[in-house]
């Protein structure tokens, strides 16, 4: 593996100007093509871009009609009317507020009493959609890409996963408490991530700073998920300076 690779493209902006640069790569890739399937993460980071994105559907610079989206992971146990379940987080940053048809958005059911048929109908659901055009992600301070944690594997797919410590305090801020937060979620894997034709990256935020350097330096390593983005050809990351620091 080559020391860094040279087709990540890296731009570094204020943090409002990269997410609307996000949120401009989605634009345009739905207006090159309208039934777009676009891979989606949760989180803080995706929010601004969320706001962009209805901002642009109000305005009549985009039209979701035809768009199909795939999100990236699931709690498992939580019900999709659950406030932190990631259905509500989609419903309430984004399908609510634009033309998309419900049929048309997927997410893993984290309530599945089978999660190994349940992954593996969503992936064949992704492979009869045609694959993921676009696979919009954001990224752990660990470097996990949907929940794939540390020591995740190259070759998965579409699995049950356990939630590191970390992960669980990081996002214990959206919990009551952290024996709130669920234990095992559902998971697109580093391999369906790999499978995407392009993939834009958002990171803000200087505890980012780690995971971005070694998203984009040095070899590909087991410790750190994001590291095989070095192998998929177009992938562009998208920081504030903070994000960007520790290069
Ligand atoms: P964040 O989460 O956007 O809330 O920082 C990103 C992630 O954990 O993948």
């Amino acid at each position: 593996m080559p020391a860094s690779n040279p087709q990540i493209k890296l731009v570094v902006a204020d943090t409002l100007s990269a997410a609307k640069a996000v949120a401009q790569i989605i634009a345009d890739q739905v207006k090159v093509k309208p039934n777009a399937v676009l891979g989606l993460p949760t989180g803080s980071t995706p929010i601004p871009v969320y706001e962009e994105l209805v901002k642009m559907y109000q305005a009549g610079l985009i039209d979701f009609e035809q768009v199909r989206t795939f999100n990236l992971d699931e709690y498992v146990g939580l019900k999709p009317d659950h406030p932190e379940s990631y259905a509500a987080f989609m419903a309430k940053h984004l399908f609510s507020k634009i033309n998309i048809p419900t049929c048309q958005t997927h997410l893993l059911d984290g309530l599945t009493p089978n999660p190994e048929s349940e992954c593996k109908a969503y992936e064949d659901r992704l492979v009869k959609e045609g694959g993921m055009d676009l696979l919009f992600l954001g990224i752990g301070e660990n470097g996990h890409l949907g929940f794939n944690e540390p020591f995740s594997q190259v070759g998965e797919g579409t699995r049950m996963v356990m939630l590191t410590v970390e992960t669980r305090l990081a996002n214990s801020r959206f919990f009551s408490a952290i024996d709130q937060v669920p234990t095992h979620a559902l998971t697109m894997g580093l391999r369906t991530i790999l499978s995407s034709k392009s993939i834009v990256l958002l990171a803000i935020g200087k505890k980012k700073a780690k995971a971005i350097k070694m998203c984009l330096e040095g070899e590909i390593k087991d410790e750190w998920p994001c590291s095989v983005l070095k192998g998929h050809e177009d992938v562009l990351v998208v920081c504030d300076g903070d994000a960007a620091s520790g290069m």
